[in-house]
């Protein structure tokens, strides 16, 4: 089976990693990939944004799979343009890929289906939005309506916070993801992400996690795109799950195939559990970022084959062979991140790590520069391993991660603190 895989990222390199152990896999391409992926993949130059183009690129290289990564080429319909050419595609439609796209929709979809989740109300006027604030009172939530790269949400504490927060979304801070704006009840608990693969009528899930998205230690300072992960994510017990499959999932995906737009891929199902309680935060349509890494970590080659029968539609066939065991991922961003940061930097000491299913350097922003890796992202490097308890993987990834020589980089020291 020759596989193409779209994006660059921690995660694509993961999946990419899990794949190429599978037997199945003859050649590999990545677009763009990044300097790791390129150990075991062709990395290309494409616009994986445009259907047409991506679509050229598999008849051109008798490509028979197309794994889509991140949400961007989903929310442009590049899912659509391929299943159109009966190209054989993981990742859901453009229909379906607004339950991350826009949260007006999974809100909607929610009510319909009488899945939990936070009260809301939803804004296309300034003023409208800001006495509803001053009525309900902080700690609120603040939300733009479309994509904004993972920053357009603000948990306001106090009302000032939240009055200030819709004068920047109205006033054009998120550009066109702000001008729809909602207005979300403040929901209490410890967060948690289940991730489910979907394919329009079963639902297989797994896997669970919980990732750190603040910069800083002691889960302080500015949000990021995730700062490390581990699975399985203790609070999201097997109780947990049913509850969340029974209330939450099948209901939306009834509700996504009565509107005509069954949802297919992996459903990163992002939740707010209390007492025991799961209640939706947010839906992402692809997997999360560096949560990814830490699932391909523990279901290594099978992860193709569940892909595969998602894509094909053959879910209710497909079983998930667990391994009791625990993963962790620490990302190591360049200085400065998520705010401005220096590219070019070079990264040394990998070459001496070792490489095996229990031990990973997945790659993210990086480049190969005349023989040597330099970064050129902001998250940089995914230091993930494996072990028998979430200690012991711990222990194996900053054991790693202290061989790495990358003056201009950081990571957190406390991945997993919660859990531990
Ligand atoms: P979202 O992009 O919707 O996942 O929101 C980003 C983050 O904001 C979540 O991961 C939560 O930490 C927080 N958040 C979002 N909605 C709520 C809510 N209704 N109550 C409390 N925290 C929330
Ligand atoms: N790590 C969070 C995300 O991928 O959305």
């Amino acid at each position: 089976m020759n596989i193409l895989i779209l994006g660059g990222g921690g995660r694509e390199h993961a999946l990419a990693w899990a794949a190429k152990q599978n037997p199945k896999c003859d050649r590999l391409f990545a677009a763009p990939g990044n300097a790791g992926m390129a150990n075991i993949a062709e990395c290309i130059s494409l616009n994986i944004e445009d259907g047409d183009a991506v679509l050229a690129f598999v008849h051109l290289n008798a490509i028979d799979f197309v794994i889509i990564g991140p949400e961007a080429p989903l929310a442009a319909g590049v899912a659509d343009a391929l299943r159109a050419a009966n190209v054989l595609c993981f990742g859901p439609s453009k229909a379906a890929a607004q339950l991350e796209a826009s949260k007006h929709f999974t809100k909607s979809v929610c009510d319909a289906a009488g899945a939990p989740t936070a009260a809301y109300a939803h804004f296309t006027e300034l003023e409208a939005a800001r006495a509803y604030v001053t009525e309900q009172g902080a700690p609120i939530v603040i939300k733009a309506d479309g994509l904004a790269a993972g920053k357009g949400v603000v948990v306001a504490m106090t009302e000032s916070e939240a009055l200030d927060a819709l004068d920047d979304m109205f006033g054009g801070a998120f550009g066109a993801a702000g001008a729809e704006v909602v207005i979300e009840e403040f929901m209490e608990g410890e967060e948690a992400s289940f991730f489910v693969l979907c394919d329009g009528v079963d639902a297989l899930p797994i896997g669970t996690a919980q990732d750190h998205k603040r910069v800083g230690e002691g889960d302080t300072g500015p949000n990021t795109g995730g700062m490390g992960a581990y699975s399985p994510a203790p609070v999201l017990t097997d109780a947990v799950a049913r509850a969340t499959m029974e209330q939450i999932v099948r209901p939306t995906l009834k509700e996504m195939s009565r509107r005509g737009t069954p949802y297919q891929g992996v459903l990163y199902v992002g939740l707010m559990i209390k007492d025991g309680a799961p209640r939706l935060v947010e839906y992402n349509v692809r997997f999360g970022d560096p949560e990814c890494q830490v699932l391909m970590m523990r279901l290594g080659a099978q992860a193709l084959d569940l892909l595969q029968a998602c894509a094909e539609g053959r879910l209710s066939e497909a079983k998930v062979h667990w391994a009791d065991d625990h993963a962790m991922t620490v990302v190591m961003a360049a200085d400065g991140y998520p705010g401005a940061y220096e590219k070019g930097s070079m990264i040394s000491g990998l070459d001496g790590l070792s490489a095996s299913s229990r031990d990973m350097v997945f790659h993210a922003g990086t480049a190969n520069k005349d023989g040597a890796i330099v970064a050129s992202g902001g998250r940089v490097l995914n230091i993930t391993a494996r072990g028998a308890t979430l200690q012991e993987a711990r222990d194996r990834a900053y054991a790693m991660v202290d061989q790495i020589d990358w003056p201009e980089g950081f990571c957190r020291r406390d991945i997993g603190w919660r859990a531990l």
